[in-house]
C-alpha cells in the first residue's frame, strides 16, 4: 500500500465537463428496444481472467498477419519483403501497439462516457442499458491493457483521439453524447476491431476482439435505436447542431489533411524503427500498378463512409447540408472515385444499414 496515493503521477489533468444529471421516477418499461438490449447485455456478460486463456504468449509468426491498419498495401512492396526479419517484427509490433493503446484510451473514454449517460439521460431504459455497457467498456479497457502488455508498452493517446473524447465528455448536451461515442466513436472502433479480427491470425488477438466486437456491436445498436428515436422530436436548430457534432467528430479523427492524424504519428513509428519512408513510397508508387488491388466490394469504402455515414443517415442526421462537408473532405483524402463525383453521386452510394445491425455484426464475426 506504500505506493498508494490520491494523486497518482499517470493521471491527466482534471477536464471541466458541465453535465446536468437527471432523476427518473418512471421505472417501468417504456423503449422496448433499448429495454430487450439491457436484458441481452446482462446475459451476455464475460469474465476476462476466466474467458480468456492468458497463458498464451503471443505467437510472433502469426503476429505478422495483423494488419498495420492503413489504406495502402505497403506489406506487399518488395521493400517491405526485403526487410531484415526483426526490423519487420519491431514495425509490426510498434505500429500494432500504437493502434491498440488507441483502442485502449478510446475505451476509457468510452467507459467514463457511458457512466456519464446513467447520470443525463432522461429514459429508465436507457440509463439500464448505459450502466451494462460502462461494466462492457471496464472489460475492453482491462483486456486491451493486458494484451499491450504481453506485447510492447502503452503508447500516448493521438491528440485527434483526445480531442474527441474531451468533446464528447465536455459538452451538457447527452444527445452530443449519444453521437459523438456510440455512433462516431464506437463506429470507427467497431470497424477496425472487425479488420483486425478478420485478418490477423494471433489467436489471443483473435480471441479478445472477438469478445469485445460483440459488446460493440450492442453499444452501436443502442446508439441507433435510442437516436434514431430522439431525433425526429428535435428542433432544427438542435438537429444541427447534432450533425454538426458529428461531422466534426468523424474529420478530427479521419481527415489527413491535418497535421497530427493517426496516420502521420503512424509514419513517425515506422521512422523510429528503422523504415525509410521516403523510398517505400516510392517502392509502392513504382509497384502499385502491377499489384492486383481488387479488394472485396463494401472495405473499399472505409470506416466513415462505410459505417458511420450510413449511422447517421438512418437515425435521420445526414441533410443535404452536413454531406456536402462529408463529400468535400471525403474527395480531399480518398479522391472522387471513392467519394462520388458530387453530393448526389455521394449520397447515393450511402450503403443501406440492416434493420438489426447487432445481428449483422456478429454474423461477421463467426
Ligand atoms: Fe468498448
Ligand atoms: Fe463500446
Amino acid at each position: 500500500m506504500n505506493d498508494f496515493d490520491l494523486q497518482t503521477p499517470t493521471q491527466a489533468p482534471d477536464l471541466e465537463t458541465a453535465m446536468k444529471v437527471v432523476y427518473q421516477w418512471s421505472y417501468g418499461p417504456e423503449v422496448d428496444e433499448l429495454r430487450n438490449l439491457y436484458h441481452k447485455a446482462t446475459e451476455a456478460q464475460w469474465v476476462a481472467e476466466r474467458d480468456i486463456d492468458w497463458d498464451r504468449p503471443i505467437d510472433r509468426e502469426l503476429f505478422a498477419t495483423t494488419p498495420l491498419g492503413i489504406s495502402m498495401p505497403v506489406e506487399r512492396t518488395s521493400y517491405w519483403r526485403s526487410l531484415d526479419p526483426e526490423v519487420a517484427w519491431n514495425v509490426t509490433r510498434r505500429t500494432a501497439a500504437f493502434r491498440l493503446s488507441n483502442f485502449l484510451h478510446g475505451e476509457q473514454g468510452a467507459l467514463m462516457v457511458a457512466a456519464q449517460l446513467v447520470n443525463a439521460v432522461p429514459h429508465t431504459d436507457a440509463k439500464f442499458y448505459a450502466a451494462t455497457q460502462t461494466m462492457d467498456e471496464a472489460r475492453h479497457v482491462e483486456v486491451f491493457a493486458r494484451y499491450i502488455e504481453k506485447l510492447d508498452e502503452v503508447q500516448p493517446i493521438a491528440p485527434a483521439l483526445k480531442g474527441v473524447l474531451d468533446d464528447t465528455l465536455a459538452t451538457e448536451d447527452w444527445l452530443e453524447k449519444l453521437v459523438g461515442m456510440q455512433i462516431v466513436v464506437e463506429g470507427l472502433a467497431l470497424y477496425s476491431f472487425r479488420d483486425m479480427r478478420a485478418l490477423t491470425k494471433e489467436p489471443l488477438l483473435r480471441d479478445l476482439l472477438t469478445y469485445v466486437a460483440r459488446d460493440e456491436a450492442r453499444h452501436h445498436a443502442y446508439g441507433v435505436q435510442y437516436v434514431d428515436r430522439c431525433v425526429p422530436r428535435l428542433d432544427d436548430a438542435r438537429r444541427r447542431r447534432l450533425e454538426d457534432f458529428a461531422l466534426s467528430a468523424a474529420k478530427t479523427l479521419i481527415d489527413n489533411r491535418r497535421p497530427e492524424t493517426l496516420f502521420a504519428s503512424v509514419l513517425s513509428i515506422w521512422t523510429e524503427a528503422g523504415i525509410d519512408v521516403a523510398e517505400l513510397v516510392a517502392c509502392l508508387q513504382r509497384e502499385m500498378p502491377e499489384m492486383d488491388e481488387r479488394p472485396e466490394k463494401g472495405r473499399r469504402l472505409g470506416p466513415v463512409q462505410g459505417f458511420v455515414i450510413p449511422t447517421l443517415k438512418r437515425c435521420g442526421l445526414l441533410s443535404e447540408r452536413v454531406a456536402a462537408h462529408y463529400h468535400e473532405f471525403l474527395v480531399a483524402n480518398l479522391g472522387a472515385e471513392v467519394a462520388g463525383r458530387d453530393v448526389e453521386d455521394f449520397l447515393r452510394s450511402v450503403p443501406e444499414l440492416p434493420e438489426d445491425t447487432a445481428t449483422w455484426v456478429l454474423s461477421e464475426l463467426r
